[in-house]
């Protein structure tokens, strides 16, 4: 079996399901990102005072920070449809004239993943969002003209996990883009309660405090150990989820106090055992781990990068000291192993 990772990675069929559930419907239920949510405040309410749509916006930052979950807010406060499709999904020029030709006047679109979007489609896209037109080609050969359709105002929400493979000219064309970052564990523990009052499970603040710490500054993350821990403590303890049975639940799957899955230790240890800690680039790093470079870059570097167990390099990726720390280990002194000869 292939080892999977509990923590990092996109949302898993059963995170669907249950994430429906969990997702808060308004802008003062969504927890953290105070300033994000500030300057979202702003742009709803001038938008209403106008009584226009709202303005383009794009979101960013890593997986299962919230980013569909504002956009499914944003469609809510506006009292619009919210219509959801993503970049892969949208093959042809096409697909995505299909999908504009039905939306109604302030309806959001949301498309995940729009750094994906084939560059036809995008060149289709550029219109509708700029001036609310659909340019389509009729007939074929010299018969062939081009007419225009008049489109409904309509907000594009996009979202990226790679704000950087947004091609500018589609940039350009957001009239509000922001990042989301990593929560703090204050924050991470706010979300954790919630869920657990909304699944009807017991946790103590040190309990839920704990199973923040481990999340990877990520509520996707949060709600998955949650449930994890849930499972546990009722069939190992009395249902509730303490400080103890908290702990004792990740160390069964793995999860360690640093809060690192076991991919992430495989992708450290690798550096340091395989790569006598670096420099080791991207794709060869990812074979040795058997993941796809892809995933590696998004879901789990990210984190790895930020708490500082690996640093980034011209050269490739290097493994820091408090990574050696981490598995009790020394780091070798900067040229070390020269002064060895
Ligand atoms: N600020 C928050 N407060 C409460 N719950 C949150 C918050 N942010 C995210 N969540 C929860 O985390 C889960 C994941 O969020 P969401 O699906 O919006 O992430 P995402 O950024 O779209 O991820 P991806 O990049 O994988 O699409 C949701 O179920 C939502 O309930
Ligand atoms: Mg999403």
């Amino acid at each position: 079996m292939r080892e999977e990772g509990l923590l990092a990675g996109p949302s898993l069929p059963e995170d669907e399901a249950l994430e429906v559930g969990l997702r808060p419907r308004r802008l003062d239920e969504f927890i953290g990102q105070a300033s994000l949510k500030e300057r979202l405040s702003i742009l709803i309410e001038a938008a209403q005072g106008r009584g226009e749509p709202l303005d383009h916006v794009l979101f960013s930052g890593p997986p299962g920070l919230g980013k569909t979950t504002l956009a499914a807010i944003l469609a809510h406060t506006m009292e619009a449809q919210f219509r959801i499709t993503s970049g892969p999904a949208l093959e042809r020029p096409g697909d995505l004239a299909a999908v504009i030709t039905n939306l109604d006047q302030g309806d959001v679109l949301f498309i995940d993943e729009i750094h994906r979007l084939p560059r036809t489609v995008e060149e289709v896209l550029y219109p509708a969002i700029e001036d609310f037109a659909l340019d389509i080609v009729v007939g074929k050969g010299p018969a062939a003209r081009s007419i225009r359709l008049d489109l409904p105002r309509f907000t594009l929400v996009g979202a990226t996990t790679r704000l950087g493979r947004v091609s500018s000219p589609l940039r350009d064309r957001f009239g509000f883009i922001d990042r989301l970052d990593y929560y703090p564990a204050d924050d991470l523990q706010q979300i954790i309660e919630r869920s657990a009052q909304i699944l009807e499970v017991d946790t103590t603040t040190p309990g839920a405090a704990l199973i923040a710490g481990r999340s990877r500054g990520t509520p996707r993350i949060a709600n998955r150990l949650l449930r994890r821990v849930r499972d546990f403590a009722v069939v190992r303890g009395d249902g509730t989820i303490d400080e103890s049975t908290a702990d004792l639940g990740l160390k069964t799957f793995e999860v360690d106090d640093a809060g690192l899955d076991r991919v992430d230790r495989a992708i450290l240890r690798a550096v340091i055992e395989k790569f006598g800690g670096g420099p080791v680039g991207l794709t060869t790093l990812a074979i040795a781990v058997g993941e796809e470079p892809e995933s590696v870059e998004d879901a789990y570097e990210p984190f790895l990068l930020q708490r500082g167990f690996l640093k980034r390099t011209p050269r490739g990726r290097v493994a820091t000291d408090t990574a050696y720390r981490h598995f009790g280990l020394t780091a070798p002194e900067p040229g070390g192993q020269a002064s060895l000869l």
